[in-house]
């Protein structure tokens, strides 16, 4: 028989494996891809980037001289979880309010210890020197001591973490 005159039971037919090819590729969409984005999604996630970090009362940090603050956040990026330590210096002063310093070295990122006879921060890589209030004194690094943008929030002091 040609095609010219096919019987319409068979095209019924043809339109019945249309239809069920249909909904099984449907059905296999609604339940897969939900699976896929579960097992795909971690490593697409992006760690947090910025966060507000609580120091502490604000009351607590002597005045007029630098007070080392650590913390470590754990996070996660993608399928990585990993754990990461920080160390500000906060600096609060009479009438100028309260600056916190990055403790990384503007350099090559090595930490800073604060030298309260010199009354500066020393690098203990290269020898780099900041004064109190993080401007470079001597050394290789390229500019001043970082400084975290400051809020307070009922006697809190919160730093703005920032990563990029
Ligand atoms: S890392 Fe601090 S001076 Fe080089």
């Amino acid at each position: 028989m040609s095609s010219k005159y096919r019987s319409p039971a068979m095209d019924r037919r043809s339109f019945v494996k249309i239809i069920s090819s249909a909904l099984g590729s449907l059905m296999a969409a609604v339940v897969g891809l939900p699976a896929i984005q579960y097992f795909i999604s971690p490593s697409l996630g992006k760690e947090e980037e910025d966060e507000w970090i609580s120091l502490g009362p604000l009351e607590n940090y002597p005045l007029d001289t630098p007070t080392q603050f650590n913390f470590s956040l754990n996070k996660v990026n993608g399928w990585e979880k990993s754990s990461h330590s920080y160390g500000v210096f906060v600096l609060r002063e009479e009438g100028k309010g309260v600056v916190v310093y990055s403790d990384v070295c503007t350099h090559l990122s090595c930490r800073l210890n604060w030298i309260p006879e010199e009354e500066e921060y020393l690098c203990p890589c290269h020898a780099a020197r900041f004064d109190k209030h993080g401007n470079l004194i001597s050394g290789p690094p390229p500019r001043p001591m970082d400084r975290f943008e400051t809020k307070l929030d009922e006697g809190q002091l919160f730093i703005h973490l920032k990563e990029g």
